[in-house]
């Protein structure tokens, strides 16, 4: 049986509705890929801040850390025990303007001086910090995530 004018009308019709509908999920799937993205290094720094992900750290005298006692999470979440903590919470108020958390000059981190400080112990002013702050054997894709993370933290 010959297909009527009507089921080719039909077919000539359905064309472009496929084409947009494919061109619609190729938007979406973009989107989806910019998205995470820009999330992943977000998550990541979340991974390496509350422990799990692992990160290479040693004590100020050169004695390895264990991975579990590395987490920026163990000394930096603020007095939620209760008990006084002079570490700073590591957040967005942390990073968003100038402090003087050792007196002196003040200090703010932007990328490259927070990694000198996890890496050297010393800071935007040039003081180092306490002993008590490990140092990192961290890699430049890490660090990126871990500032990216710190400096939104609510
Ligand atoms: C064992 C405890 C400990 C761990 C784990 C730790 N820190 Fe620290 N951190 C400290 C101490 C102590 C200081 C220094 C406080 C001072 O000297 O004023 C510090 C200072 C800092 C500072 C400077 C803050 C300022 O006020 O200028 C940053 C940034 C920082 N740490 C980031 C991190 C990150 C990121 C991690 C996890 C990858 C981490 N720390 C893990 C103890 C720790």
């Amino acid at each position: 049986m010959r297909p009527s004018a009507a089921a080719f009308g039909a077919e000539a019709a359905s064309a472009p509705r496929r084409r947009f509908a494919v061109a619609a999920l190729v938007v979406v799937a973009l989107a989806a890929a910019a998205v995470l993205a820009w999330r992943s290094p977000i998550a990541r720094g979340y991974m390496l801040f509350h422990g799990h992900a692992a990160l290479e750290a040693k004590i100020f005298s050169g004695v390895a850390l264990p991975v579990s006692a590395s987490a920026c999470v163990n000394c930096h979440e603020g007095a939620a025990s209760g008990g006084p903590r002079a570490i700073a919470r590591l957040d967005r108020t942390t990073f968003s303007a100038p402090r003087t958390p050792r007196g002196g000059a003040p200090v703010s981190y932007d990328e490259a001086s927070f990694c000198r400080l996890m890496r050297e112990g010393v800071d935007p002013a040039s003081v180092m910090v306490s002993r008590l702050m490990p140092r990192f054997d961290v890699s430049d894709a890490d660090c990126a995530a871990l500032f990216a993370y710190v400096s939104r933290r609510p």
